[in-house]
């Protein structure tokens, strides 16, 4: 396993592109089990949990190549597996995101269920609840979902909690289902809009994508379609902290501004200056940030994605912020970590107190999950000295050469084997 290792101290400067996001290309490639024709996709991250994705799909039997490393072009002609095992499932739990189309389209899907995960227990509860509305026979039999249907037809579904890839399961299986599908209580992230801007060039027929409200009419079958992903709205708000939390003056390409509204004005409440210029976003910062309080919630609330990194650049910060984590139960595991580095942070049940100190200090930190390791890089980029992160494994399910990046922006960053 490789470790980063960051001498801290560099104000960073320059331009870095954004990749593409991952939770947008998760959804879309699996949306191509909903057709038997080419699904192309441009502006692919090379992540991890895409790479999973692909195998996952490729071991079902659909046609994958990539003619560049950030595309890929899908075709879903015929399956010889139905089922998505533990051993890839336990890995990345988007992998549930095949079950609507295999559903859609064969009638039949046998996946895993997820398990815990670090960051709290996850359920899909509200997945298989749609996929029964809607007509699925689901049985939980050895750890597995197994689920079949002769046709889906259309239901009225409400959501109680907003779920974005319960959202998207059911979208894509609602594709293809008979008669009208009502989803309530959407999910309103920018990866659910990609996700339907695919769908109905492929012929879906969708409305209200974005909304609290999507309404889908199910059609025969699906075409082929070609599609570039958006960029990766968590990677551009984590790039944009770095130049934050470096005094640094950064333009992050590709970054859209209406995928990240409350975010940014909460780096103008933090002090940071944002420019949005043509194709990107400006971030500057000359001070010490002042503090912020925050609460996540679905889109267009502030992203849980963003929490660890805005707590980061809090806990540099003048006075005292606060950061409520409603989405997930246990979404403070880098905070143990960020005090090993000197931060001062106590927590009252969902809420964090950060107590902003002048200086950080370097020390061999440990990741937990994907958005606490980009904390803990963070970080590192500010803190006096030197920082080592191990299992980061965990960085690259949802970071693109996030080490290459950072250094380009003239960071002192390594990846050395562990
Ligand atoms: C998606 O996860 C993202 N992953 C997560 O990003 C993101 O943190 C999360 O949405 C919230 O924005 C992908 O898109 C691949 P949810 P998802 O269903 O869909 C509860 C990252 O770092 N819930 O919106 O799994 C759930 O427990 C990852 O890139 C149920 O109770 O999250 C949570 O409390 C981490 N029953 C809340 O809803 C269900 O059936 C939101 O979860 C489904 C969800």
């Amino acid at each position: 396993m490789d470790k980063i290792v960051i001498e801290g101290g560099c104000r960073l400067r320059g331009e870095v592109a954004v990749s593409g996001a991952k939770n947008a290309a998760l959804p879309l490639i699996a949306a191509s089990l909903l057709t038997e024709e080419e699904v192309f996709l441009e502006n692919v991250p090379q992540l991890g949990d895409v790479r999973t994705m692909l195998h996952l799909l490729i071991r079902m039997g659909v046609k994958a190549e990539t003619p560049d490393p950030h595309s890929v072009s899908l075709r879903a002609e015929g399956l010889n597996a139905w089922e998505a095992p533990y051993e890839m499932v336990k890995t990345m739990r988007a992998s549930i995101l095949v079950l609507g189309p295999l559903l859609a389209r064969w009638g039949r899907g046998r996946v895993s269920l997820p398990g815990g995960c670090s960051i709290g227990s996850r359920p899909i509860n509200l997945h298989l609840m749609g996929f029964e509305r809607m007509g699925a026979r689901i049985r939980l039999r050895e750890g597995y979902v197994e689920a079949e249907s002769e046709r889906l037809h259309g239901s009225h579904i409400l959501f109680d909690i907003s779920t974005v890839t319960g959202t998207e399961n059911l979208m894509m299986a609602a594709c293809l289902a008979e008669g009208e599908t009502i989803l309530e209580n959407a999910a309103r992230e920018p990866e659910v809009v990609d996700l339907a801007q695919l769908l109905i060039s492929m012929g879906a027929k969708i409305e209200g994508a974005g909304s609290r409200r999507i309404a889908i009419e199910g059609v025969k079958d699906l075409k082929g379609a070609r599609r570039r992903i958006i960029p990766d709205r968590i990677e551009a708000g984590t790039l944009m902290v770095a130049a934050g939390i470096t005094k640094g003056d950064v333009f992050v390409r590709e970054a859209i501004p209406e995928h990240m509204p409350i975010f940014i004005e909460k780096l103008k409440e933090a002090g940071l200056g944002i420019e949005i210029e043509n194709g990107g976003i400006r971030a500057r910062m000359d001070r010490r940030p002042r503090p912020v309080n925050i609460k996540t919630l679905p889109y267009p609330g502030f992203a849980t994605d963003m929490q660890a990194q805005m707590m980061v650049l809090a806990s540099v910060g003048q006075g005292r912020s606060t950061i409520s984590e409603t989405v997930f139960e246990n979404r403070f595991l880098h905070i143990n970590e960020l005090m090993r580095m000197g931060a001062n942070i106590r927590v009252e049940g969902s809420t964090a107190i950060i107590q902003g100190v002048p200086e950080l200090s370097g020390a061999p930190v440990m990741a937990t999950d994907l958005r606490a390791s980009a904390c803990l890089v963070l970080a590192g980029l500010a803190a006096q000295g030197i920082t080592s992160i191990s299992r980061v494994y965990h960085l690259d399910r949802g970071y693109e050469g996030i080490e290459r990046k950072l250094s380009a922006l003239g960071a002192r960053i390594e990846r050395v084997p562990e």
